[in-house]
């Protein structure tokens, strides 16, 4: 986990190191692994996230600040780092998914706001030698902190699908 001037540091090697574009990911990323109906649903919650910032479609430059912005963690005080020990293999990088989710939870009963960012895991190699880590393949980074109430981003809400979509019932 990093906070304080450790948290500093790393956002300034994360911005040079996408500056540089050094993005050595660990779990190869592709926008092709979604199916159609992930695809659409992620476009769905980019559309009313960019409404709520006031970016328009196609508004790169926009954009681009925005992402940029997500390698200060959005400006929350603390990100944390999820590794995965060992080969990195499917069984273990799941475990640590399970782990994600119930991590989020708890912080979300304790009042604490947080943001699972994918895209931190694209500079592995900044994060670990930024924090010293020797082992463990990065799988995801969370940013978190107390939320800003008033900032139009925190009222988007990612919707649910019903149950009979992502559900095949048998018998
Ligand atoms: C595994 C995972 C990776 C994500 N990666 C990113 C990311 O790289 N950048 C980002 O801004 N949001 C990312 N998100 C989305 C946000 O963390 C968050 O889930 C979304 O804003 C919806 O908020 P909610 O989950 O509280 O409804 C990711 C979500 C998950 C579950």
């Amino acid at each position: 986990m990093a906070s304080g001037a450790t948290r500093e540091r790393l956002t300034d090697a994360l911005r040079a190191a996408h500056a540089a574009n050094r993005i050595p990911v660990d779990f190869p990323y592709s926008d092709d692994m979604y199916s159609e109906v992930q695809r659409a649903r992620r476009a769905a919650f980019g559309a009313g996230l960019y409404g709520a910032l006031g970016i328009a479609p196609g508004d790169q430059a926009s954009r681009a600040a925005y992402k940029e912005e997500s390698l200060r963690f959005y400006g929350a005080p603390h990100a944390a780092f999820l590794f995965v020990a060992g080969d990195g293999g499917p069984g273990l990088a799941s475990d640590v998914g399970a782990y994600l989710r119930t991590l989020l939870l708890a912080m979300t009963a304790y009042g604490v706001a947080s943001c699972p960012q994918g895209l931190l895991s694209f500079y592995a190699d900044t994060v670990r030698a930024e924090l010293g880590v020797g082992e463990g393949r990065l799988l995801v980074g969370v940013s978190f902190g107390y939320a800003d109430e008033s900032a139009p981003v925190n009222r988007v809400t990612a919707g649910r699908a019903p149950l009979d979509e992502v559900t095949t019932f048998h018998g």
